[in-house]
């Protein structure tokens, strides 16, 4: 009675240079991630993405312990540096290869492979020759890759997500996109990368479109529903405004084909919109570049309230880099519009993410009320400390608790209608955070290495690994037993 509907994918998720490693090995060159994350090295001590969680070597161990656990399906990116080295030109066979192993392993073990084109890793030569997402060369560019391996894999690949996160890179732009120093203080620049990914997605559901028999494509959108702190009607029209400059702003790009209105003019007000060539709109609005699905990235939710015309403006949200609650560095406050605050009826994480499973619940009926469109959950996880006990045990009970919850949410919502094609908890394995390092893990599989030292990764099996190949098993009926 409690079973997800038949075909329902399981599964789990990763990035390639979060997880991968084998930075410059076999013809790999730089992405903009492996720049950055030296220097968080250097800065905070998080480990490199040098090796990360070495699956360049492990992929076909990897795919074993999915097997175990019953996947249905694996959603993984593309480090587009190992196909491409210098972005453009001559594609790297050795490359192409492990892509081609990857997929293989997973077809012939019955698992679903579900691809993110870009997350967050552009080739280094990019930013050096032009500067990356800056310069709308990248679009260009962006094409060439993404119709070089969609023409390959379009046999083998269904299911296409094409960017990761823009709503995140548009707010921690210097931790998902290299930024020079002279570029820092220019936030118009922000939404201008923005568009040029927006142009890059289309093209890219369009591209799948055309060439994958039967293909689906959509863009994976980091989302946190957005409440009112309290039911003034003044925190209610500060959550509205916030749910339109960080939410509605990205999805109905997708979905409508334009940009949403009052956030348009928001950032026409504040010299913040980007500059749109002939033609950009049409192809926004494009049918064929329209997406089939939106896959949500979603870990919290969000609290919103009023902010009086006159209070100091802060553009962004800060960001926990300690790991101790309570160091968030700060909370976006835009005069007259909506200031974001914490939820007091929320609890939160170590790095103050607030824990809301019935949020899960809250953005899938939304969206689906909005759009009418499949949905999948493509990340959804809980960033913690994790303990190696002495005979090599992970008990991680508050891991199984968040899942749990979180499944139950989006059951509820399919129960009342709602579409959800896939369930891909952040992540397969522990791999290196965007903003935390190693020590902040996700993984239903234990990767033994730290920080400071890579050791051999090997693959332990947590207590959530049991837990979810049990919940698998049951198809989602089975949720507490361990
Ligand atoms: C999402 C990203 O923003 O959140 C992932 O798509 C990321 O790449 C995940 O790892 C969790 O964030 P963090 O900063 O804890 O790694």
């Amino acid at each position: 009675m409690n079973e997800f509907p038949k075909g329902f994918l399981w599964g789990a998720s990763t990035s390639a240079y979060q997880v991968e490693g084998a930075a410059y090995e076999d013809g790999k060159k730089a992405s903009q991630q492996d720049i950055i994350n030296k220097d968080s090295f250097l800065q905070y001590g998080f480990a490199t993405a040098d090796v990360a969680s070495d699956q360049y070597h492990h992929y076909k161990e990897d795919i074993e312990l999915m097997k175990e656990m019953g996947f249905s399906t694996y959603r993984f990116s593309i480090a587009w540096s190992r196909v491409f080295p210098d972005g453009v030109g001559e594609v790297n066979e050795k490359g192409i290869q492990y892509y081609r192993n990857l997929i293989e392993e997973l077809r012939k073990n019955q698992i679903e492979p579900i691809v993110t084109l870009y997350h967050y890793d552009l080739p280094w030569a990019l930013v050096e020759k032009y500067g990356g997402w800056l310069n709308r060369q990248v679009v260009a560019d962006f094409t060439y890759y993404a119709s070089y391996m969609i023409n390959e894999f379009k046999d083998q690949v269904k299911y296409w997500t094409t960017i990761n996160e823009q709503s995140i890179i548009v707010q921690y732009w210097t931790q998902k996109c290299y930024i020079p120093d002279e570029v820092l203080s220019d936030n118009q620049k922000r939404y201008q990368i923005n568009h040029h990914m927006n142009l890059a997605q289309a093209i890219a559901n369009r591209l799948v479109h055309e060439l994958v028999p039967g293909g689906l494509a959509g863009a994976a959108l980091g989302y946190s529903p957005i409440y009112p702190l309290t039911s003034d009607p003044k925190d209610l029209m500060a959550m509205q405004n916030a749910q339109a400059l960080r939410n509605d702003y990205y999805t109905d790009v997708y979905f409508k084909g334009r940009y949403n209105t009052a956030a348009h003019i928001y950032l026409e007000e504040h010299g913040l919109a980007p500059v749109i060539e002939d033609g950009d709109l049409e192809l926004l609005a494009d049918p064929a570049a329209s997406s089939d699905f939106l896959a949500l990235n979603n870990y919290a939710s969000e609290c919103a309230k009023w902010c009086e015309h006159g209070t100091k403006q802060i553009q962004w949200s800060g960001v926990n880099r300690t790991g101790q609650k309570g160091d968030i560095s700060g909370f976006e406050t835009h005069p007259g519009f909506y200031e974001m605050c914490a939820n007091p009826k929320l609890d939160t994480t170590d790095w103050d993410w607030a824990i809301d499973p019935q949020g899960m619940e809250y953005m899938l009926r939304d969206l689906y009320n909005r759009y009418n469109k499949p949905l999948m959950i493509t990340e959804n996880g809980l960033g913690s400390y994790d303990v190696l006990t002495e005979d090599g045990k992970v008990h991680d009970t508050y891991r199984i608790d968040f899942l749990r919850e979180n499944i139950k949410a989006i059951k509820r919502a399919i129960d009342q209608g709602v579409e959800v094609l896939a369930y891909c908890p952040w992540s397969a394995l522990d791999l290196l955070s965007t903003s935390n390092g190693m020590k902040k893990r996700y993984g239903l599989i234990y990767v033994d290495r730290s920080d400071e030292d890579p050791k051999n990764c090997t693959r332990i099996r947590k207590d959530s690994f049991y837990w979810y190949k049990k919940v698998i098993e049951s198809n989602g009926a089975k949720l507490d037993e361990k």
